[in-house]
């Protein structure tokens, strides 16, 4: 009888331990079965009421079956274990056939990478590049470089001003008066940066944007030697067979002044609506060093002579690109910049 009872109950293990699939299960029935109030301590306890001559070969019955239980379910705990562990691995594995994910790299705003390219062509041509400060003197800005106390520039309306005699410069030539100030010729520089007008902005007027200008001072040079370089450089920026053109023009600070057009980007002098049918785009401010600058820092207009010229970088990028309005180059969107990547 009681040999019966303990097979049902080893019959019952198994069929449970089948259902066993995690190790909360196992836990579970582990605590079932060799728990203190489990079921094999619950046969323990019939142990007295049997005649003492039967005891030792039921003992050794329970005994058997306990060993045969804690067995089992070590041996199930460990395959659940184990099946868990590489349930995990499969999870975390890596595929090393798969390609690498492209990362986000940051780059050079347009502005930056065409006053390096510009700086470069004018390196090339003999020019060394040098800073200026952003915020100048009404002398640097305007004085020096021989503008009348009364001229339009100077307006309020046009500069911004800092405090009196303090403004934000209005154009790159303000390192014109500090550089030959500092140096005796022969001076051949260029220096590009940001610029500040006190305009409404508009797709075709900002607050702020970017120049370079040119400067070149020693014995014997003419107006031949700016219009050579003024068309080396537009070649070597654009392209070499692109019609440059010299017409005179006004800035206080040379004599003579002229404006340099190159042959329509677009059209290629034919005539459109980019360059108003003329066949003809305005790129560059230039002009012979006025003497009286010359005489302002110092550098005897008899002995030496020089050219400067200015450019505006958002209004060459402008061409080049066919863009239309101006806030773009300010607004960071990388819809627009990314364009103009070359990766
Ligand atoms: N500074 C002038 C401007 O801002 C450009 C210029 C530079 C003209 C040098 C002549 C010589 O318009």
């Amino acid at each position: 009888m009681v040999c019966q009872a303990m097979k049902q109950l080893q019959q019952e293990f198994e069929h449970e331990l089948l259902a066993c699939h995690t190790r909360k299960d196992i836990e579970a029935l582990s605590v079932r079965y060799l728990g203190k109030k489990g079921l094999l301590q619950e046969h323990v306890k019939k142990l007295k009421l049997l005649p003492p001559d039967e005891r030792p070969a039921f003992g050794a019955l329970m005994n058997e079956i306990k060993t045969y239980i804690q067995e089992k379910i070590q041996q199930v705990k460990k395959s659940i274990v184990e099946q868990e562990r590489a349930i995990a691995l499969e999870a975390e594995a890596i595929d090393v056939t798969l390609p690498g994910r492209r990362s986000w790299l940051g780059g050079k705003h347009l502005i930056s990478e065409t006053i390096e390219d510009i700086s470069r062509i004018c390196k090339d041509l003999g020019f060394s590049v040098q800073v200026a400060p952003l915020i100048d003197t009404e002398y640097y800005n305007f004085e020096v470089l021989n503008f009348p106390p009364d001229h339009p520039a100077k307006d309020m309306q046009d500069t911004f001003y800092i405090e009196q005699g303090i403004l934000l410069r209005t154009h790159t030539s303000t390192v014109q008066g500090r550089f030959m100030e500092q140096t005796s010729p022969p001076i051949r520089i260029v220096c590009p940066g940001r610029v500040f007008r006190n305009e409404e902005v508009s797709s075709r007027s900002h607050v702020f944007f970017h120049q370079i200008e040119g400067l070149y001072v020693d014995r014997d040079v003419s107006l031949q030697d700016l219009m050579w370089v003024v068309s080396e450089f537009i070649h070597r920026f654009f392209w070499p067979e692109l019609k440059v053109r010299f017409r005179p023009s006004y800035f206080p600070f040379v004599e003579p002044g002229v404006e340099g057009d190159i042959e329509c980007l677009l059209c290629r002098g034919a005539g459109c609506s980019v360059c108003k049918y003329s066949g003809w785009l305005e790129f560059i401010g230039a002009g012979m060093v006025h003497p009286q600058v010359l005489r302002n820092v110092g550098i005897d207009p008899e002995k030496y002579q020089g050219y400067a010229w200015g450019l505006g970088v958002e209004r060459t990028l402008m061409l080049r690109y066919g863009i239309h309005d101006l806030r773009l180059f300010s607004e960071n969107d990388l819809r627009f910049l990314t364009q103009f990547r070359h990766f």
